[in-house]
């Protein structure tokens, strides 16, 4: 079988969806690889890295698309809404896709992949076990995200993160806050503290507290509690209006007290609640800085410009969509490692197994037979139950 990996055409992404490192892994499980001539560029992988470790370098994107019987992106169709639409008459029915597919996003870019006849994987869909969690590219670029986030803050606050003792006086740590202690929140708090700033967290679900504190964060309790927090996936739940407003009252003392403010609080396939209002920002001193993780997903802070840096109110604010794409080398090699693992699972000698038993399958299958399958996207899009078959 041959896995193609055609070159990401989203603007400004820079990252690739398999690294020569994983080739090898794959040709042993009987899977070829084609990549598109210089699609691991931008991330630091040339077309002779690829080919020194056996992959078919191809100039022509709809050879690729023709050659290949799996395809691998990053961005698919579905999560590049500026030029995903373009590979569509290159898909064919049968043709395996595999990738960020946003099987939340619009109904009408499911159904156009859909359409296409593709048996598309989500790789968002991906079950949070024990077992999947090597395919688990969520977090992967959550990590990443988490880790660029502080970096962006730390370049532009003007104060020092860490507390130094020197002769000219003793400097104080900066405060960082990360509303959202989830995959992102937790490596920004873990990166915060390495670079010697005092981090503490907020999350809805009571299980994150102890993940803040076993990373030397503090917690910040506020005296109100989130009916039904977490869902069977792990995922936070969405609460009410009130519960927000209390929680953006509660929330306003430590954004005030806070040099760097990270908010990473996002529901699956809603807008992200509003938990930094205008207020909030006004408070806070003056060259201080928010990073809105989930500005892609609306965002935390009433202020965000998404895909944006702005000043309001004296805060710096930075909206910047994709940021995992800005650290492409590790943020390819972490993905390319995710999707092997899911390539090595569903091939069997060589041959593709497709077995509807398999929850890892099951979960991220999305459409097949010009049918979007999936139970899930299928509810979440209120579209009737699919008959099983026999
Ligand atoms: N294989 C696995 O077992 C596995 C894999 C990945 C993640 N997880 C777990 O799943 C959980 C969620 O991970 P994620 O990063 O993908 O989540 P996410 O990206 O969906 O959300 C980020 C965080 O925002 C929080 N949030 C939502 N609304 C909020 C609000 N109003 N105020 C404060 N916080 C709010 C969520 O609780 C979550 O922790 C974590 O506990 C993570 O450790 C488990």
């Amino acid at each position: 079988m041959i896995v193609g990996v055609p070159r990401e055409r989203y603007p400004g992404e820079r990252r690739v969806a398999l690294v020569p490192a994983v080739i090898p892994g794959l040709a042993k499980a009987g899977l070829q690889v084609v990549v598109e001539a210089e699609a691991g560029v931008e991330a630091g992988y040339l077309d002779a890295d690829y080919a020194e470790k056996g992959a078919r370098i191809l100039s022509s994107r709809s050879e690729l698309f023709g050659a290949a019987d799996i395809v691998v992106q990053v961005l698919c169709h579905g999560s590049n809404d500026k030029t995903g639409d373009e590979d569509l008459p290159l898909l064919r029915r049968g043709q395996v896709l595999i990738g960020f597919l946003r099987p939340l996003g619009t109904l009408t870019a499911l159904k156009e992949i859909a359409g296409a006849g593709v048996i598309s994987f989500a790789v968002e869909l991906m079950p949070r076990t024990t077992r999947a969690q090597s395919m688990d590219a969520l977090s992967s670029m959550a990590t990443i995200s988490g880790y660029k986030a502080v970096l962006m803050a730390a370049d532009r606050l003007p104060r020092l993160f860490p507390m130094m003792t020197t002769a000219a006086g003793t400097i104080t740590p900066a405060r960082v806050l990360v509303i959202g202690a989830g995959v992102a929140g937790l490596q920004a708090i873990a990166f915060a503290r390495r670079l010697g700033a005092i981090a503490s967290a907020y999350d809805v679900r009571p299980a994150a507290k102890e993940q803040v504190l076993s990373l030397g964060g503090r917690f910040v309790e506020l005296p109100i509690e989130a009916g039904d927090a977490q869902d069977v996936r792990g995922y936070a739940k969405a609460q009410d209006e009130e519960f927000y407003r209390k929680q953006r009252q509660l929330l306003a003392r430590v954004v005030a007290e806070s040099d760097v403010v990270i908010t990473a609080a996002v529901i699956p396939g809603k807008k992200s609640p509003i938990l930094v209002t205008e207020e909030m920002v006004k408070s806070m001193a003056p060259r201080s800085v928010i990073v809105d993780v989930a500005a892609e997903r609306g965002g935390n802070c009433a202020c965000t410009a998404g895909g944006e840096i702005v000043l309001k109110h004296g805060v710096t604010i930075i909206g910047l969509y994709n940021l995992a794409s800005t650290v492409p080398y590790h943020a390819s090699q972490m993905y390319a490692r995710n999707l092997s693992a899911f390539l090595l699972h569903m091939v069997k000698d060589g041959r593709l197994q497709l077995d509807a038993n398999d929850e890892i399958i099951r979960e991220t299958l999305l459409t097949r037979d010009g049918e979007v399958v999936n139970p899930i996207v299928r509810k979440f899009f209120s579209l009737p139950a699919l008959a099983a078959k026999p």
